[in-house]
C-alpha cells in the first residue's frame, strides 16, 4: 500500500474506483483526473490561485438561476460548448454545419404561416430571410420544422426583457411545404454582448478579450429521418466576425445579406440548410 505524493497523484485517485463502477464513468473520470492533475502540475498551483479558482467557481453556480446558467456561459467562452457541439456533430460533406445553442432559446414558440413576420416591437431594419430544405443529394425536404430566433435592433432576446418586449418577439417556427421552401420577414440582427455582469463578465476583462457575438439569425430545423441541425447565420459584414466571444462562427454560416429597394424589406437573405439522414 502506498500513500498519495505528488509522483503517484493520479494513479492514487484512479485506483480507488471500483472496477464495478460504469465503464464510461470510469473512462471520463480517470482521463478528467489524469488531465486536472497534469495540469496543476504543469503550471504548479499556487495555493492562492486554488482559492481563487474555488471562490470563482463558487459565483459562478450562485449567478446560475432559472434565467442565468453561467456554467454553461463559462463552458461557451472557454470554447467547450463549440468542441462539444463540434464532436457530435461530425457531418457529411454538403450538410449544413452545427453550431452552439445558446441560452436564449425558448421551446414551443408559435407555428406561423410561411411569409410572416417575426418581428412585433416595430425596431429595426426589416429583412427577409428565405431558403429551402434540402436533403444531401439537392431534393426539397417536405414538413421540415423551421424554428427561428434572434435579439432585436438594441441586442436583446425576448427573454432578456420580459415585460418589455413580448415573449415570442423575434421568434417563430415555419412548416415547409412539398417545395422544402422557407420565408419569414424578421430584422437584420445586430452583435451583442454575451451577459458579462457576473464571473465569467470579469473573466474575459482580466483576459482582455471583449463579450461581443457577431450579428446572427438562430435557426433549428428538425425532420423525420434527419440529424436535428441547430445553426446560425451569420450577417458578413460584422466587425466581430473574427473574434466572436463562443467561438460559434463557421465560414460556412456566414450568409449573404442583400439591401433591396422594390421588396416588402430592406434586406434580403437567402440560405438553404442542408440536412443529413440519421445514420
Ligand atoms: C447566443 O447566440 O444566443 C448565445 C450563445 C452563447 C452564449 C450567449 C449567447
Ligand atoms: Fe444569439
Amino acid at each position: 500500500m502506498t500513500y498519495f505524493a505528488e509522483q503517484n497523484s493520479i494513479e492514487a485517485v484512479n485506483g480507488r474506483m471500483s472496477v464495478d463502477a460504469p465503464p464510461r464513468l470510469r473512462r471520463v473520470m480517470a482521463a478528467l483526473v489524469r488531465h486536472l492533475h497534469a495540469f496543476i502540475k504543469e503550471v504548479e498551483l499556487t495555493q492562492e490561485e486554488w482559492e481563487r479558482a474555488i471562490d470563482f467557481l463558487t459565483k459562478t453556480g450562485q449567478m446560475c438561476s432559472a434565467e442565468r446558467q453561467e456554467f454553461i456561459l463559462l463552458s461557451d467562452v472557454l470554447g467547450v460548448s463549440m468542441l462539444v457541439d463540434a464532436i457530435n456533430n461530425r457531418r457529411p460533406a454538403g450538410a449544413t454545419e452545427n453550431t452552439v445553442l445558446g441560452p436564449f432559446y425558448v421551446a414551443g414558440a408559435p407555428e406561423r404561416q410561411m411569409g410572416d413576420n417575426i418581428s412585433s416591437d416595430g425596431k429595426g431594419e426589416s429583412c427577409l430571410y428565405t431558403g429551402r430544405v434540402i436533403d444531401l443529394q439537392g431534393r426539397p425536404i417536405a414538413g421540415a420544422r423551421v424554428d427561428v430566433w434572434s435579439d432585436n435592433a438594441e441586442g436583446f432576446y425576448s427573454v432578456q426583457q420580459p415585460g418589455i418586449q413580448d415573449k415570442w418577439n423575434n421568434r417563430g417556427v415555419f412548416i415547409t411545404g412539398s417545395d422544402g421552401k422557407y420565408e419569414f420577414i424578421g430584422i437584420k440582427p445586430v452583435s451583442y454582448p454575451i451577459p458579462n455582469d457576473g464571473p465569467v463578465g470579469q473573466l474575459l476583462r482580466l483576459l482582455g478579450r471583449h463579450p461581443y457575438r457577431p450579428a446572427h439569425m438562430h435557426f433549428m430545423v428538425t425532420a423525420p429521418g434527419y440529424q436535428r441541425l441547430v445553426t446560425h447565420t451569420f450577417v458578413g459584414d460584422d466587425p466581430f466576425l473574427e473574434s466572436d466571444a463562443v467561438f460559434g462562427v463557421k465560414a460556412s454560416l456566414i450568409a449573404p445579406f442583400e439591401r433591396v429597394q422594390d421588396g416588402r424589406t430592406v434586406w434580403r437573405s437567402y440560405y438553404d440548410f442542408v440536412l443529413a439522414p440519421i445514420e
